[in-house]
C-alpha cells in the first residue's frame, strides 16, 4: 500500500498592499527608468498602480511602458478630455489611498514646496488629503544643496513623508547619496502610512 503523499503546506504569500490604490507620480529624474520594477513590486504586493507623469519624465520613460506595466491608463495632461473623470486632478487625488512620487526630482520638490499647481502632478498633491510619500532621486550636490534641503524640510513640515535617497551609483559617475531608495523600502513606508 502506498504511503500517503506528504502534504506540502501552501506558503501564504503576504500581499501587504492588497486592494490598495496607489497613484504613482513620475517626474524627470534618470531614476525614472526604474519605475517599471517599482510598479512590478507594488503589484506583487497586491496594489493597483496608476501613473501620472510630468512632461519631463517622458524623456526618461515612455507612457507606453508605464501603461503596459501598470495595466492602467497613464495620465499626463491636465486638460485631456480622454478620461472617465469630469475633473481629473481632484478625482485622482481623492480616489487613491496613497500618492507616491518616485522618483521625485529636485524641480518637482521645489514646485511642491512652493505650493505650485502648474501641472497635473503638482495639482494632485495640492488637492489631496491622502498620505503623500516623496522619494527624491538626484545628483548628490543637488540633494545636499541648502535649497533642496530647505524644500525637503518644508515638505516634511507639511506632513509629507520623505523616503530618503541612499548612497549608490549616480549617472554623473559618482558613488554618492542621491540614488533613489529601493522598492522594498518604498513599500515598507507605504505600509506604515496605510
Ligand atoms: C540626463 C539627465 C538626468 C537628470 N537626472 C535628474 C535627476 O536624477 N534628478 C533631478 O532632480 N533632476 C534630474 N535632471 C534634471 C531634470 O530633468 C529637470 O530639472 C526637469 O526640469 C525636471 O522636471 P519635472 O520635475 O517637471 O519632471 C536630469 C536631466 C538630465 C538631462
Amino acid at each position: 500500500m502506498k504511503s500517503p503523499r506528504p502534504r506540502v503546506k501552501k506558503q501564504r504569500l503576504s500581499k501587504s498592499l492588497s486592494g490598495k490604490k496607489i497613484l504613482l507620480i513620475v517626474s524627470g529624474s534618470i531614476a525614472a527608468y526604474k519605475t517599471g520594477d517599482l510598479i512590478h513590486d507594488l503589484k506583487t504586493q497586491g496594489a493597483s498602480v496608476t501613473c501620472v507623469m510630468t512632461e519631463c519624465a517622458k524623456h526618461f520613460v515612455t507612457p507606453l511602458v508605464l501603461r503596459a506595466l501598470s495595466g492602467h491608463k497613464v495620465y499626463e495632461d491636465f486638460f485631456s478630455s480622454d478620461t472617465p473623470y469630469d475633473v481629473l486632478h481632484t478625482s485622482l487625488a481623492e480616489e487613491h489611498d496613497v500618492i507616491l512620487a518616485a522618483p521625485a526630482s529636485a524641480n518637482f520638490l521645489a514646485r511642491l514646496a512652493a505650493g505650485m499647481a502648474n501641472d497635473l502632478a503638482s495639482c494632485i498633491v495640492l488637492a489631496t488629503r491622502k498620505p503623500v510619500l516623496l522619494a527624491p532621486a538626484m545628483n548628490d550636490q543637488m540633494y545636499r544643496h541648502m535649497l533642496t534641503q530647505a524644500n525637503l524640510k518644508k515638505l516634511k513640515g507639511a506632513g509629507y513623508q520623505i523616503i530618503e535617497p541612499i548612497e549608490g551609483h549616480l549617472v554623473c559617475g559618482k558613488e554618492a547619496v542621491g540614488h533613489i531608495s529601493d522598492s522594498q523600502t518604498v513599500i515598507g513606508k507605504i505600509r506604515q502610512v496605510l
